[in-house]
Order: structure tokens, then C-alpha cells, then sequence
């Protein structure tokens, strides 16, 4: 709980310091690079470009390579790739960057390499750290990478919790290398199925495998696609005239929330309007990412009224005709959904809810009522009920900082759950600034 909070703090100091509201639901804020002007127009992405390589850095952005040149971000011109990794082009026997992925996994397996970025180029590997060539680097693959072949087409990082073990997949032709990063192991897989990858991409714990201008989400560890692929790129991960009607940095969701929450993992959720939620990464500099709910959750639709974690479980609240209740991690549980009242003893609707760190007691709030229910006790049962002094509460979450209720663009903040039961007056509301949620205010 110690690294929610830490996290979560980050996650605060991060959306105040950010200055570019303008685009704010865009997935990682391009950097402003005033002093790189030598881009030419040889490529337009918008004219449906095939990319050799797509891969974050350090800070989320995302860097999209055709030839010699890089995309930062999903708008903006094509620019010389040498102007942010010189050392590329400086080895002429080498040709355009064939494949790159961000070595994300911060555990034992590989500290030293936490935040590199590996780009491919024939049968050569360099290492970037903060867009320096690490000593030593290039070398050949094999020395990196034992057991993986030149010449590649894609490669993505696949962590522990999206793959058994923290793995690097390599794409060649329709072969898929599974690479275990502390072990060292490959297992080759055949996906036939899948289209020939010229890169792919690991974005919001999902894998998109890009080929031609189209590209299809697949399962890192079965392949499986579900879902109607391909798809065309330039409606959802660049700014294109004429496209972008699904583009994940379009979407203007309201200035208001219906229910947030902070999971175990130290990843927030917050929930807006019926298909969209924010997403914050495993990092707070992964920045805010919106989709749509049944991505991560198919069973989830419509408008979620109020959420909570507790333990490993993530509840999500949505009374509709059938009052129920969901609890997601990940995978729906079985069992679930179960009406609210099976499953907290109390009558829905529910407002908003939230659970305080290493505590068991849920607090529901229905109009201008807080219900403790005490989450150890089998059948649940209402320990204690309060009033509160503000009416109308669209969302709620319990934090390193206290509790906070939202209302529209504000929230009111708390220092604990019993300072709020006990509360007659309303403290001064804060103001949460649009652009945390991505919103026109
Ligand atoms: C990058 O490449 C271009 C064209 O090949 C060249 O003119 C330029 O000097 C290079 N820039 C750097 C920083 O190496
Ligand atoms: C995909 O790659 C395999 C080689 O692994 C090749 O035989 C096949 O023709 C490729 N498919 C397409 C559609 O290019
Ligand atoms: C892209 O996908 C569409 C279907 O969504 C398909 O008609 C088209 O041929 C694909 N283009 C390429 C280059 O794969």
C-alpha cells in the first residue's frame, strides 16, 4: 500500500506540472521539440505509411519509425531520426531500424536495462538510455539475445502480469520468439493467424500488431485476435484529416465523473460518461489513457455509478434494470455479477463508494447518506450510517491525501472517512484542473 500511495502522489504532482492541456486526452503528450526543425515531408503517416518499428521511451512518449525517419507522438511531421538517435545511421552497412521495444520491467531480471529502449537493425541491437547509445552497444544480437534471429520484424516487451513471465516477444515472418528476460529462454511460436507484423506495440496492456496501414489487437500469449481486425491505424493512433472518428485522443469526455478508484496495484481507474475511462499506467509519466470500458472489461456496459477496491477486487457498481454488481480484476469472477444487495446487504442505487487503504469497511454513499459496511462480516451488514453536508456526489475515492468527494468539476477533501461522517459544514471545493480528466471544462 506503501507504493499506491507513493504512486499515487506522483500521479498528482504529475498532472499539475502538466502544461499542455490542449490535447490532454491524447495517449503520452508529444514533447515540444522546437530546436529539431530538419524534418522533411518524404513521409506523411496520414497517406497510410507502413512502420518498421514503433516503440515508447522512457517517458511514454510514443516514437513511430519509417526509413530514416521517426514520428514523435500521434501528431506531428515525420523527422530525421538521427536528430534524436544520432548513432543510428552512423553504421552505413546497417539499414532502417527493423524492430525496438522499451525494456520496462523494473524487477530483479534485468535492473540495469530499466528504461532502455533496444532497437534492431539487421542483425545488430543498440541500447538507448535518455537517448544516449549505452557503451558497449551496438553489438550483435545474439550476445543480447541469445536464441533470437536477425533481421527481425517487431518485438514488444511483454510484462509478468500480461505474459507468465517477464518476456521480450520477437516477430519474424508468421514466427514469434517468446524471450524470458531473467532466464534467457526463447520458445518459438507459429501464429499463422496473425498478419505478417511489421511492428507492433504494447500500449495500455494491449498488443497491437501493425502491418500495412492497418492493425489488429492480438493475445500476447495465445495470439488469439478478437474483435474485428484489421483496423486502419490512422483512425486510432495518429491525427489524420478525414480520420480519427475512434481516435483515443479525440474523445472530449465531460467535466465530470460517475466513479473513481485506485486498485492495489497503484493504477487508478475513473470512470466517465458510458464508454470511456482514464487509465493510469504503471508509471504516473504513462499519463492518462481513455477507452472505452468494454475493452478492458466486456461484461461492463453502460454508465458505472460507483466503484471500489478492496483486496485484489476491483467492484464496479452499475444499477440497471437488473441492479447489478460487478467485481473485475481483470477477469470477470465467477459467481459475478450479483445484485448489490446480495452482495452489500444494502438497496442500489449506489452514488459512490470507496474503500480506504488496508481498512475493511466500504462506505456507500446513496444521496446525501454514507453507509459503512463492514466487508470482514458474512452476511454484510451496516455498521453505521451518517449524513453528509453535500448533496449530489458523482464520485468518490479515498487516497494518500483523504478522502474526496466529486461534484461536477470539483471535489471536497477530507482527512479521513470519520471526519466526513462527522462533518456539518462543507470544506472550500477544490477545483480539479480539466485537463486531469481530459475534459473541456
Ligand atoms: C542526419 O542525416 C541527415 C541526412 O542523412 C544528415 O544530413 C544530417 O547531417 C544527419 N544529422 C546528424 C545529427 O547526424
Ligand atoms: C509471412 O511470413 C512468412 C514467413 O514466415 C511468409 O512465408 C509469408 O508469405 C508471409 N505472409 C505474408 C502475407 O506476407
Ligand atoms: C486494411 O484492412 C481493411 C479491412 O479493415 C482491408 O480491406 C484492407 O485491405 C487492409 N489493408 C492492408 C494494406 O492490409
Amino acid at each position: 500500500m506503501k507504493l499506491l500511495v507513493r504512486l499515487l502522489l506522483g500521479f498528482l504532482v504529475v498532472i499539475q506540472t502538466h502544461t499542455a492541456p490542449t490535447k490532454c486526452y491524447c495517449l503520452d503528450q508529444p514533447k515540444e521539440h522546437p530546436e529539431e526543425t530538419h524534418y522533411d515531408a518524404k513521409f506523411d503517416r496520414c497517406d497510410g505509411v507502413e512502420f518498421d518499428a514503433i516503440t515508447p521511451d522512457e517517458k511514454g512518449n510514443i516514437f513511430f519509425f519509417k526509413g530514416d525517419h521517426l514520428w514523435k507522438g500521434f501528431s506531428g511531421p515525420a523527422q530525421l531520426a538521427n536528430g534524436t538517435f544520432q548513432e543510428l545511421d552512423e553504421y552505413h552497412h546497417l539499414a532502417h531500424v527493423d524492430a525496438a521495444f522499451r525494456m520496462h520491467s523494473k524487477d530483479e531480471d534485468e535492473p540495469q536495462a530499466h528504461d532502455h529502449i533496444f532497437f534492431f537493425l539487421d542483425d545488430m541491437v543498440f541500447s538507448y538510455y535518455q537517448q544516449t547509445l549505452e557503451k558497449g552497444f551496438p553489438v550483435n544480437i545474439q550476445q543480447v539475445f541469445p536464441g533470437i534471429p536477425s533481421h527481425l520484424d517487431a518485438a514488444v516487451e511483454c510484462p509478468k502480469r500480461e505474459c507468465t513471465t517477464n518476456s521480450v516477444l520477437f516477430f519474424k515472418g508468421s514466427d514469434v520468439y517468446s524471450f524470458d528476460i531473467k532466464t534467457k529462454t526463447v520458445k518459438k511460436k507459429e501464429w499463422n493467424h496473425l498478419p505478417n507484423c511489421t511492428s507492433v506495440l504494447r500500449w495500455v496492456e494491449h498488443y497491437y500488431c501493425f502491418h500495412g496501414n492497418n492493425f489488429t489487437r492480438f493475445h500476447p500469449v495465445s495470439g488469439d485476435v478478437s474483435g474485428a481486425y484489421p483496423k486502419d491505424a490512422r483512425h486510432y493512433f495518429m491525427t489524420c484529416p478525414n480520420f480519427g472518428k475512434w481516435s483515443m485522443s479525440h474523445r472530449k469526455p465531460r467535466c465530470k465523473l460517475d466513479a473513481i478508484t485506485t486498485d492495489r496495484m497503484g493504477k487508478s481507474y475513473a470512470f466517465t460518461g458510458d464508454y470511456d475511462f482514464l487509465h493510469e499506467l504503471d508509471t504516473p509519466r504513462d499519463g492518462i489513457h481513455h477507452f472505452p470500458i468494454t475493452r478492458s472489461w466486456k461484461e461492463v456496459s453502460g454508465a458505472v455509478d460507483a466503484v471500489f477496491s478492496y483486496g485484489d477486487n476491483m467492484y464496479i457498481i452499475q444499477v440497471k434494470e437488473k441492479k447489478d454488481c460487478f467485481s473485475a480484476h481483470y477477469t470477470l469472477i465467477e459467481g459475478y455479477p450479483k445484485s448489490v444487495t446480495e452482495e452489500l446487504g444494502i438497496q442500489g442505487p449506489v452514488d459512490a463508494a470507496f474503500v480506504c487503504a488496508d481498512q475493511h469497511v466500504a462506505h456507500i454513499i446513496q444521496g446525501q447518506k454514507m453507509i459503512d459496511i463492514d466487508l470482514t462480516a458474512t452476511p454484510r451488514a451496516v455498521k453505521s450510517e451518517a449524513s453528509l453536508p453535500i448533496h449530489k456526489v458523482d464520485a468518490a475515492t479515498c487516497d494518500s491525501e483523504g478522502v474526496k468527494l466529486f461534484v461536477g468539476p470539483e471535489y471536497y477533501l477530507y482527512q479521513t472517512p470519520k471526519v466526513l461522517a462527522v462533518s456539518k459544514i462543507s470544506p472550500v471545493a477544490q477545483k480539479f484542473p480539466p485537463r486531469i480528466f481530459g475534459c473541456e471544462d
